[in-house]
């Protein structure tokens, strides 16, 4: 409004806020020079010092440290302490770390009915949420969220419950007797050992299969103010608790256009196998705007360049799909699928690129998982960050409850008695 009044060729406009917001937008539009972006002012836009991207360059980084390294060289539990505590443990750190979290791994007394009371063929991200914002309910304990103590104590039980949550989930929709936890496991191995159980006469989980997990949480564990994350520090500014305020992310997170991507590429892919034609075929139709076909897992909204989790991402199903006896169809169909896609202009010129949902599918059904399991992964290993956004907004003087803009576009005042 300043600027417009400023500038003698465009006229000082009246009426209530809302239209006067609404003709200068236009107004402004009209010349080409300005967008307005109708986001602009809302509550999720905040300083943040956890994640950092560049979505031109390809560069994603948590605290500081690059995505590639901590996928190298760091574990998904020295992650979670990076996230939350803002550094690295140092091995008596870490150890100290663990042992919390596996002191509280075990879920409290009589919540297994809230997951089981669920209809069979519910969808697991129902059973997640709702869990999670039940959990509030059995650690009343820890619920004000005013309370330091309280805050730590609420935050490292949602860590550690969070893997018997999804295990339970995953081995009730499947109709199989849950697996209690093992706190001779470590975070990641008892998580595999609930959800699939122990093979005779081994002591945990497949190393390889524990290893391909871990990368998988830690490559997740933070993507600073998507959709979720921000609808956790939104539902967060109004001082609700950390479970209330996660398991609003969680629904967030279980949108197609979001966490549920993964799941929808493997249908995708399925898709396009049933197709005749194949992918020629399946290619046209997402070139046909009209066909409103989408190639599912390829482009972001902040990366015009590869998601570097990505690449991460497709190392590692190389790893677990050309061991022996690994072959999947439909790994070799997305491999066919996204070389096709990167050597056709049309998605060169928009800058498609495969992003964190377009290989982890076929790596989760190679481990072992069903498709609607896929995005309940996403949330364990996005757990973390939704934990260390709602800390930094707590801790921020300078959070007021979220309160987002809105431009008014609808009609001016209107008489009933003239209708
Ligand atoms: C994520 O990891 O959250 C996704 O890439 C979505 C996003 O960042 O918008």
């Amino acid at each position: 409004l300043r600027f417009a009044d400023r500038d003698a060729s465009f006229p000082t406009a009246t009426g209530t806020e809302g239209e006067t917001a609404f003709e200068i937008k236009t107004l402004l539009s009209g010349t080409g020079l300005v967008t307005i972006d109708p986001g602009f002012g809302n509550t999720a836009a905040c300083r943040s010092d956890i994640t950092y991207i560049d979505g031109a360059a390809g560069i994603l980084r948590y605290r500081g440290y690059p995505i590639e390294e901590l996928a190298q060289q760091a574990t998904f539990l020295e992650v979670c302490h990076l996230l939350l505590r803002g550094e690295l443990p140092k091995p008596g750190q870490l150890d100290a770390f663990a042992a919390e979290l596996t002191a509280q791994s075990a879920l409290p007394e009589g919540f297994e009915r809230v997951i089981d009371a669920f209809p069979s063929g519910t969808h697991p991200m129902i059973t997640l949420a709702a869990a999670v914002n039940a959990l509030a309910a059995f650690h009343t304990e820890n619920a004000d969220p005013t309370d330091d103590d309280q805050v730590e104590r609420a935050t490292i039980a949602l860590l550690a419950q969070l893997p018997a949550i999804a295990a339970r989930i995953h081995r009730t929709s499947a109709g199989l007797e849950p697996v209690a936890t093992d706190s001779s496991l470590a975070y990641v191995e008892n998580f595999l050992n609930m959800t699939f159980g122990k093979t005779e006469g081994e002591k945990g989980p497949d190393p390889l299969l524990a290893k391909a997990m871990d990368l998988l949480l830690t490559l997740h564990a933070d993507h600073e103010l998507n959709c979720s994350t921000s609808t956790v520090r939104v539902v967060g500014s109004s001082g609700a608790t950390v479970f209330a305020s996660v398991a609003a992310g969680i629904n967030a997170l279980s949108g197609p256009l979001h966490g549920g991507a993964n799941q929808a590429v493997l249908e995708m892919l399925e898709q396009i196998q049933n197709t005749e034609g194949g992918i020629d075929t399946f290619i046209e139709q997402v070139k046909d705007r009209e066909s409103k076909t989408r190639l599912m897992g390829f482009g972001h909204r902040v990366y015009k360049n590869f998601d570097p989790r990505s690449r991460e991402i497709k190392k590692l199903a190389q790893e677990i799909l050309n061991q022996p006896g690994a072959n999947d169809p439909l790994f070799d169909l997305a491999l066919q699928l996204e070389e096709r896609a990167l050597s056709d202009s049309y998605f060169v010129d928009r800058k498609l690129y495969p992003n964190v949902d377009f290989y982890t599918g076929v790596i989760y059904r190679a481990l072992g998982f069903s498709t609607e399991m896929f995005t309940v992964l996403f949330a364990l290993g996005r757990l973390p960050g939704w934990l260390a956004h709602w800390h930094e907004l707590r801790k921020d003087p300078d959070t007021r409850i979220a309160r987002p803009r809105q431009l008014y576009t609808g009609p001016a005042q209107r008489s009933v008695a003239a209708r």
